[in-house]
């Protein structure tokens, strides 16, 4: 038996910065509605044509984690993708990241469970290593929202809070038991996958060929929908929930939490928490004011900055917690 730990980490984002003005200019909207109500003040959108893809992002931000964890691209075992905007329908993008860094045949699997995407992934690499079956495994979030967002009045209730993006981190065995990874926790609550939904294209109830078909400009089916209200009363529970069932399992409290990296879904909703479980602001790590809801890219991004800052030190107990489309939420409980 092993313990997992964080190697290394890095994240990538385009360099086109969007702010809420930019977007006022394209769509019914204004700044001080995005902020008062999300937090956020830009977020990054890939240009058509600028080479960036899911794929791509992740694989620079791929890159620089594992230059900084030290470990040969030869030496790593597996990779887990985790994206709910893939280059393709099939194959996922794992396949692509092996191609792409030129790893050894190693097995590649894609993670689909979007906002908790990182969190379950990271949850699949903590067994794999605890068991011995592999030594270091990449593990990537990368979205690249921007292109399937309607940027349109109709749109605006969604559009504004998604930004492109990538993290990754390389997981690595650890022989000390009282380091890395202690325990991750897994929900989901399919009852309500609909609240929060990108229906098409699926063989569920709509396919190319039927949106080919209707030809109906007012069709929404190929555009995400998000319950909003509906979504964040959930969230601000589920959160809090899967944040202490991880601290419960470990004997630990709250006052032991060095660093929260909540997926940043919402400032607002990362504040509730915040203040719900007393932290200081040196305690949450947010960045969704300048990066926007980037998905299963939102905690590695985040955990990478908090890391790159000297704001996680050895020791440090870090919590990251998860909260998304499914519904599904999760959390990890780390020595770091
Ligand atoms: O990461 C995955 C998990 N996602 C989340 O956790 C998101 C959770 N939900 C939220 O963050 C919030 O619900 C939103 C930020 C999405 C929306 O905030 P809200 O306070 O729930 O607003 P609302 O949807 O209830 O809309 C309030 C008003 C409406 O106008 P009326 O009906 O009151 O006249 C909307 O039409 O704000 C209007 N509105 C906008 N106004 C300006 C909606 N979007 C916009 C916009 N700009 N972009």
């Amino acid at each position: 038996m092993y313990h997992a730990k964080i190697s290394g980490l890095g994240y990538y984002v385009p360099e086109n910065v969007v702010t809420n003005d930019d977007l006022s200019k394209i769509m019914d909207t204004n700044d001080a509605w995005i902020q008062e109500r999300t937090g956020i003040k830009e977020r990054r959108h890939v240009v058509r044509g600028d080479g960036n893809t899911t794929t791509s992002m992740g694989v620079k931000a791929a890159e620089i984690a594992i230059e900084r964890s030290g470990v040969a691209r030869e030496d790593i075992d597996f990779i887990i993708f985790a994206t709910l905007s893939p280059d393709y329908y099939f194959p996922g993008p794992g396949v692509l990241v092996q191609r792409d860094l030129g790893l050894r045949t190693v097995g590649a699997l894609d993670v689909r469970n979007q906002c908790s995407g990182f969190v379950y992934a990271v949850s699949i690499a903590d067994q794999y290593i605890k068991t011995g079956m592999y030594k270091n495994i990449l593990v990537i979030g990368s979205e690249l929202h921007s292109y399937g967002l309607d940027m349109t009045d109709r749109g605006r209730g969604v559009s504004v809070i998604f930004g492109d993006g990538a993290g990754a981190a390389v997981i690595s065995r650890e022989e000390d038991l009282t380091q890395g990874i202690l325990s991750t926790h897994l929900h989901s609550e399919g009852q309500h996958a609909e609240e929060l939904v990108l229906i098409a294209p699926g063989m569920g109830k709509r396919w190319v060929s039927d949106i080919l078909k209707d030809n109906d400009p007012n069709d929404e089916s190929y555009f995400p929908y998000m319950n909003g209200q509906f979504v964040f009363k959930n969230a601000v529970v589920r959160f809090s929930e899967v944040i202490n069932e991880g601290l419960q399992a470990n004997n630990l409290s709250v006052s032991d939490i060095s660093m929260l990296i909540p997926h940043q879904a919402n400032l607002r909703i990362s504040q509730f928490i915040q203040a719900k479980f007393k932290l200081s602001d040196e305690q949450v790590y947010n960045n969704i004011q300048k990066f926007g809801n980037t998905t299963a890219a939102s905690i590695p991004i985040a955990l990478t900055e908090a890391w790159e800052q000297g704001k996680i030190k050895k020791g440090d107990l870090v919590v990251l917690a998860a909260f998304g489309s499914g519904f599904t939420w999760g959390s990890v409980i780390i020595r770091w």
